[in-house]
């Protein structure tokens, strides 16, 4: 018999990135909630054992309200990934960013509305969440590229359309950076199965507040992600080489004598 399929990190693909790891071998991964996005691929990077996820699926069949947040981060737990790195695609709302810039966001504003955003379905579990982000793997993150920025407010919209010109103003108003459709529950839902967590965020358009033209397309989005596609998975090999072991952070103890309500797979 084979053994169990393993890993210890995992990068979550965004919008127009659906593969990472060259000699990976794929895994069907069953959960109690459904299907994964795709099935997981597993390689080597600098000696670690790296899951890959792309969250929209192969092909693009998950649009970002359709994604099974829940299957997605159960299954990279069941493999036993701590450390998560999660690359998106984001509308820059405010002049101090601009298309191709790379940024670590700290902060989150979660604006969805219509997805299971918990695994906690009863009981009293109260995730601690004022820093959304692993400060460890952000560092990582951010160490890689000196042009990557550290720091930053990402709001994440329902979608799948993109933001009206008074709604993308009126979240620049508030100091938000960043506008997406995928950090959330995606973060929060990392940090319930005590995993480290952290966003990767390439500015792909301005939205439609902070520019004249005639707002967002998708086909700017997917171009400009395509683009910077080999930058991208540089800087992933190289994040992944400089992670510290988990456990300097609280991400994987926040639960210490909380009782929790959902199985968590391997949790001591
Ligand atoms: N993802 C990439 N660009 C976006 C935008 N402008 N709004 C929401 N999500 C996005």
């Amino acid at each position: 018999m084979s053994p169990s399929p393993r890993a210890d990190v995992a990068v979550i693909g965004g919008s127009g990135f659906y593969s990472f790891l060259p000699d990976a071998v794929e895994h069907v991964v069953d959960t109690p909630y459904g299907d994964p996005s795709a099935p997981v691929a597993i390689g080597e990077v600098a000696g670690r054992s790296v899951a890959f996820l792309p969250r929209h699926g192969r092909h693009h069949d998950h649009p970002p309200h359709g994604i099974p947040y829940r299957a997605n981060a159960w299954a990279l737990r069941s493999l036993g990934v701590r450390q998560v790195l999660a690359p998106c695609a984001v509308g820059g709302l405010r002049s101090t960013v601009a298309p191709g810039d790379l940024v670590v966001p700290d902060q989150l504003v979660d604006r969805t509305s219509r997805r299971v955003g918990s695994f906690v379905e009863a009981g009293a579990v109260h995730l601690p969440f004022a820093d959304p982000y692993c400060p460890a793997v952000s560092a990582a993150l951010a160490g890689a590229d000196p042009g990557v920025r550290l720091g930053g407010t990402m709001v994440v919209v329902e979608g799948p359309r993109f933001s009206t010109r008074a709604e993308s103003r009126h979240y620049a108003q508030q100091g938000w950076d960043l506008v997406n459709m995928t950090g959330a529950p995606e973060a929060a839902l990392a940090r319930e199965m005590g995993q480290c967590y952290a966003a990767l965020a390439l500015v792909t358009d301005m939205d439609a507040g902070a520019e004249t033209g005639a707002g967002v397309g998708q086909d700017e989005v997917f171009a400009l992600f395509r683009a910077n596609l080999e930058r991208l998975t540089g800087l992933l090999t190289d994040a992944v080489a400089a992670l510290p072991d988990p456990g300097a952070c609280a991400c994987g103890s926040w639960w210490d004598g909380v009782e929790l309500t959902y199985d968590v797979p391997g949790r001591g």
